[in-house]
């Protein structure tokens, strides 16, 4: 394996410094391997490249059958989730300079949901349990306006209107690494950002699915999803939000 070179910064006013980085990727093909395995490859970086610049050097110049999800390259799709020396980030969010560059970078599929080829996962898991907790607005009138609401009853959801399902909090936390049914963070968080909106009428309902034994009662208040959300979403103060709901019985 080589190692990671720091070169010189070039002296020229206006030339953005370049570097080699050791990028360690963890592959993996059903069609041949029978076990993941590590693979390193040394690129050469500018200080303004992001890990998926860095993986689509290594797919365009190096090996075009490293695979890997991404749509946006600007944060708001959430289809590049990863782990990026053992955290999960979103790659294209990922500045390389902003990792210990002295050492490689490692980068593997996120954790909890079966792997299907090097950096990509199986999401349909994920997305199973999002759409058990009814992810959209339940009301039984129909309006001829639009439904009026308070800036005070708007502050209540806010924070949990910024996901971007990135899976990046649910492959973080370790009962849901241990417990595939456990609901996990994003769905809970997608749950709060309706159980709390004052013109939705199926807080109930989710309240009732999310008080199953594989529903917030799960959550261990480890922190790992609150510190992996790219969007900065407290995720382990909405899932106690709806825990304290479900206490009270309405949100
Ligand atoms: S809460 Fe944050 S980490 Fe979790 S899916 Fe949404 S954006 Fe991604
Ligand atoms: S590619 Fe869309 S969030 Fe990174």
């Amino acid at each position: 394996m080589a190692g990671a070179a720091l070169a010189e910064a070039p002296a020229d006013e206006g030339v953005i410094p370049s570097f080699t980085v050791t990028v360690i990727v963890r592959r993996f093909n059903p069609e041949k391997d029978d076990e993941p395995y590590w693979e390193d490859f040394d690129v050469e970086m500018f200080s303004t490249d992001r890990v998926l610049d860095a993986l689509h050097k290594i797919k365009w110049e190096k090996d075009g059958t490293l695979s890997f999800r991404r749509s946006c390259a600007h944060g708001i799709c959430g289809s590049d989730a990863m782990r990026i020396n053992g955290r999960n980030r979103l790659a294209c969010k990922t500045l390389i300079k902003d990792l210990d560059i002295s050492q490689p970078v490692y980068i593997e599929a996120i954790k909890g949901l079966p792997l299907e080829k090097d950096l990509i996962v199986d999401m349909e898991p994920f997305f199973e349990s999002y759409r058990q907790i009814q992810p959209f607005l339940v009301a039984s009138d129909n309006p001829d306006k639009e439904r009026l609401q308070s800036p005070e009853d708007r502050a209540r959801f806010d924070d949990t209107t910024k996901c971007i399902l990135c899976a990046a909090c649910t492959s973080s936390c370790p009962v849901f690494w241990t417990d595939g049914q456990y609901f996990g963070p994003a769905a809970i968080v997608n749950a709060h950002r309706f159980i709390f909106d004052s013109r939705d009428e199926g807080a109930q309902v989710r309240l009732d699915i999310l008080n199953d034994k594989e529903g917030v009662w799960r959550c261990r208040t480890t922190f790992n999803c609150s510190e992996a959300c790219p969007r900065g979403i407290e995720v382990t103060k909405a899932i106690s939000e709806v825990k304290q709901a479900i206490l009270r019985g309405q949100p």
